[in-house]
């Protein structure tokens, strides 16, 4: 029985790191998720064979295991990609509660084999670090999914002194793990609840501090943390498969989450330790980033088609805005007709796009649109010069010129695609409201910048049509 489960966990675990590895690419994507359902299904169904032939009650845990995968596909189910983020939140503070839960229940019930003085402090010490990054990972994904889905607001809430609390946060807890390993009777539960309150006002407190635009950096790091909680837990539990995971999310997640702070452009240690050198003038939704910079040149659907009929090189840049309206389908339409009568047509992606890494690759490759002509953001930046039409469609932030040259932006020093280099750069929104960062946008007001006003799917619908006729005639 033992080496059955060890050679279903290697199995699992090989397919994790084959889903990891296929979920790199976009070609490889739809394998790659496959091979991690797989290999989580494996695990599920050996461990919970393995948990029913020990002392583990089916009644409790078939219930369990149906009644929460249940609730877990109706709400991914119905789930919109823009609300994406919030449902990893949210999934990130169950596996924080968990690890609480399981860390204190193993200290309540340890099992009743003997150890030696060493083991048991070492098993001490996994107990505590599980239950200290899951009471952090627990508070801090309340709070991100709060702000993420607008029930608290997004300024970063910045406390006097307040690394200085983190600080003293961080040394109690550490402090507190001595008594707690050291200690074997029942008077080390008091430690152990001590310094779960003290993890969850830590992890509440980091993540008040973080702005909403840093927020999608949090997810990914409160990812990575529900990792390293879960690496633990398998220390704890003697599970070579949770350790294995639980790795593979922690450093995939940590190095999601850097390659995102260099996209926009922020200190991981800004973000770890919220808002670190952060002034209040840089808060996202500062007001005086809000006010429109002179005129606007408006462009109507028939004169843009006449325009894309006479252009040999279009680049589309989409932004949050197609994804709200799923404007993709026509989107690739619209390309499809340019490609029809020898125009070339590139989509330029910026890293943060959207409201989640990779939002705008899954809406493209939705539609249909060749991997190929889909470019990220170092690979085209230089072709804007030399393109006669970009189009922008629902994106604000990314394409912000104030992130290069204005220093009292908070979006400063966010590299951006400088569509603003084209020949005109036509923008399609329905208003001049701003973007995710609050901050208004120089380029709406450019010498050859268009704004095309209007719904990013009823615009492109109109354009579509507008543009076969054009291209007929
Ligand atoms: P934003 O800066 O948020 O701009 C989107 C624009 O789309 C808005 O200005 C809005 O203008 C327009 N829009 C909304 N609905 C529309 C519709 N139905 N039709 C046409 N336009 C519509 O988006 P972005 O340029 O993609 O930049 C992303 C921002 O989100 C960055 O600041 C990034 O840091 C942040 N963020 C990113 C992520 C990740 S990981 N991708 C996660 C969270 C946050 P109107 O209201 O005038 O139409």
């Amino acid at each position: 029985m033992e080496n059955a489960l060890t050679v279903a966990y290697l199995i699992s675990a090989v397919l994790f790191i084959m889903s990891l590895s296929g979920l790199a690419s976009q070609e490889t994507a739809g394998r790659g998720n496959l091979y991690g359902m797989l290999g989580m299904g494996i695990a599920l169904v050996a461990t919970m064979i393995l948990v029913m032939t020990g002392d583990g009650s089916p009644m409790l845990i078939v219930p369990a295991v149906v009644v929460g995968g249940a609730i877990g596909a109706a709400a991914a189910a119905r789930v919109s990609m823009t609300s994406m983020p919030e449902l990893v939140a949210m999934l990130h503070c169950f596996v924080g509660l968990a690890a609480v839960l399981v860390g204190i229940s193993t200290h309540l019930a340890p099992g009743g084999h003997e150890m030696s003085i060493a083991a048991q402090l070492i098993h001490n010490v996994e107990i505590f670090a599980d239950v200290a990054i899951g009471a952090i990972t627990f508070t801090g994904s309340i709070i991100a999914w709060a702000k993420l889905s607008g029930r608290m607001g997004g300024n970063p809430m910045l406390l006097p002194g307040r690394h200085l609390l983190n600080a003293v946060a961080v040394l109690t807890i550490l402090a507190l793990c001595v008594p707690f390993s050291m200690d074997t009777a029942p008077g080390a539960l008091t430690w152990l609840l001590v310094m779960t309150g003290v993890a969850c006002l830590l992890g509440m407190h980091l993540v008040l501090a973080i702005g909403g635009a840093d927020m999608p950096v949090v997810v990914s790091l409160l990812n990575s943390y529900s990792g390293w909680t879960a690496a633990a837990a398998g220390f704890m539990l003697e599970n070579d498969l949770l350790i294995v995971t639980g790795a593979l999310v922690g450093s995939s997640g940590a190095i999601l989450s850097y390659i995102m702070c260099k996209a926009m452009n922020r200190s991981i240690w800004n973000v770890v330790f919220g808002g670190f050198g952060t002034d209040a003038k840089a808060a996202p939704s500062a007001p005086a980033g809000d006010t429109p910079q002179g005129e606007v040149d408006a462009i109507e659907v028939d004169e843009l088609a006449e325009l894309l009929a006479e252009a040999r090189d279009v680049i589309v840049i989409p932004g949050y805005g197609m994804a709200v309206a799923q404007a993709q389908h026509t989107v690739h339409e619209f390309a499809q007709t340019l490609k029809g009568r020898g125009c070339r047509v590139r989509f330029a992606i910026h890293p943060v796009a959207g409201r989640l890494p990779g939002h705008m690759n899954v809406l493209l490759a939705e539609a249909g649109v060749p991997y190929d002509t889909v470019l990220e953001m170092e690979e085209i930046n230089e072709d804007f010069p030399k393109c006669d039409v970009v189009m922008v469609i629902g994106a604000n932030d990314i394409v912000n010129p104030g992130a290069l040259d204005d220093a009292s932006s908070p979006i400063y020093g966010m590299p951006v695609l400088e569509c603003w280099d084209a020949k005109v750069c036509v923008v399609l929104k329905r208003s001049m409201r701003v973007g995710y960062a609050g901050v208004q946008n120089p380029l709406f007001f450019h010498d050859r910048t268009r704004m095309f006003f209007g719904d990013a799917k009823d615009n492109m619908d109109k354009l579509v049509v507008s543009l076969k006729t054009a291209l007929a005639a």
